[in-house]
């Protein structure tokens, strides 16, 4: 097969693509990537000179360049993960989440359907599928038993037992309320790869999946970003009252999950992926000030004084929790990490990577794609 992964040189791009390379060593793996502030090459340093990988730099917007990529490189499949995805650069600039996240989006899927219908099998063997957030089902409450401290012991519709802040979940038909331009703007992707399906009989599938924390996570988020600042001693900056909760998935139990859906996942589905994992913001900050404290040799908490409670995201969403069941029961997947186990990996990769996190924070990285944003 010939595949074409977007945004490759991003965060999760880069984990979907190192496996693919490594796993599939008789597919091709064309990495479509802008190389916008978010985009780095250098995050795929090690599988660059692979023979079954080729990198492309070009925008998902431009309509010409997606068909003469997928006309040139013959492509079977597309995996879409290309996208504006911070949420606080959505709140300051709306316009180019649409322009990436909804129009880049439908230019890829009339690319693949121009060149799919051209060919004699047509759309047989051929799927597209496109990478998702849980923010597109909006928010939920914080919600538990009468007398008892969340979180709380539940139970999943698979019988699991986790902890959680609340009884509702996200399923994979829960209607659709997203608060944020980032969350419309992927929301209104996924309608337009719904009715690709359903108008042309494109092969699609839409996943959903929760926070992801790991290894090549760009600096703005929330883990990397705190995790870099304990180190160099710097606040920590809380929003509201680090209440708010999120599901949390290690990278590379996102990317095996893509893996297994784009082989196996029924054509126009729909999967959510999570790992019942909720932590509240201040508590996974904690969990990072213990951890970097005790892997720099620092006192226990030596650190805790960086924690800063600033002014809160406008439209903050309070809870976020996947309910992955579906996905575990059709596809036997489930995460391989415990939390505890992936945090203290992340921790251990960011401190002994030092050399791309000052070259992602230094300022002439930052000022050149400060300057390139300002000008869009
Ligand atoms: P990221 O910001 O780290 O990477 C995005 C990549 O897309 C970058 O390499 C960037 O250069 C590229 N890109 C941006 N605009 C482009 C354009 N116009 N043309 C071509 N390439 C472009 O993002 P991420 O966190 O890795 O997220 C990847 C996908 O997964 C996104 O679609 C996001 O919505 C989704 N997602 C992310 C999470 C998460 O926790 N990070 C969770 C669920 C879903
Ligand atoms: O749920 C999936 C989504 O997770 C993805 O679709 C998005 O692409 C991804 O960015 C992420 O969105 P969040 O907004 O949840 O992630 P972020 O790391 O920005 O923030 C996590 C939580 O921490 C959120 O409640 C806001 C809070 N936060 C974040 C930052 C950057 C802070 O309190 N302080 C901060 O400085």
């Amino acid at each position: 097969m010939n595949i074409l992964i977007t945004g490759g040189a991003g965060f999760i791009g880069s984990h979907v693509v190192r496996l693919f390379v490594t796993k599939y060593k008789d597919y091709k793996i064309v990495n479509l990537d802008k190389l916008t502030y978010a985009g780095n090459l250098a995050n795929l340093k090690d599988i660059e000179d692979c023979p079954n990988y080729k990198f492309v730099k070009a925008d998902i917007c431009d309509y010409e360049a997606m068909c003469r990529v997928m006309r040139e490189e013959q492509i079977d499949g597309v995996i879409h993960l290309a996208a504006e995805s911070h949420v606080d650069r959505s709140i300051r600039d709306p316009f180019t989440f649409a322009r990436t996240n909804v129009m880049g989006t439908l230019s890829l899927l009339q690319a693949a359907k121009v060149y799919w219908e051209s060919l004699p099998g047509g759309y047989a063997g051929k799927r597209f599928y496109h990478i998702s957030t849980d923010e597109v089902y909006g928010a939920l409450e914080l919600t538990h038993p009468k007398g008892i401290e969340p979180p709380f012991t539940t139970k999943a519709s698979s019988g699991q037992h986790h902890l959680a802040y609340g009884d509702q979940f996200f399923l994979e038909d829960t209607k659709y309320q997203p608060h944020s331009p980032y969350s419309a703007s992927k929301a209104s992707s996924d309608h337009f790869v719904r009715a690709y399906h359903d108008t042309y009989g494109m092969p699609t599938i839409v996943t959903n999946c929760s926070n992801n924390y790991g290894p090549y996570q760009f600096p703005e988020k929330l883990i990397p970003l705190f995790i870099n600042n304990i180190c160099h001693k710097k606040p920590l900056p809380v929003y509201g009252k680090g209440e708010n909760v999120r599901d949390w998935l290690y990278v590379e139990d996102h990317a095996r999950a893509i893996d297994l859906i784009f082989h196996k996942g029924r054509i126009a589905d729909t999967y959510n992926i999570g790992g019942f994992n909720e932590w509240k913001n201040i508590d996974i900050v904690k969990v990072l000030i213990k951890t970097v404290d005790r892997v720099l040799g620092r006192g226990e908490f030596e650190d805790l004084n960086l924690i800063t409670y600033v002014t809160d995201r406008q439209g903050h969403d309070l809870r976020y929790a996947i309910d992955s069941t579906k996905l575990q029961k059709e596809l036997g997947w489930e995460p391989s990490l415990q939390f505890e186990e992936g945090i203290e990996k992340t921790v251990r990769w960011y401190l002994d990577n030092q050399k791309w996190m000052d070259n992602v924070t230094s300022g002439d990285y930052q000022r050149y794609y400060e300057e390139m944003y300002a000008k869009r």
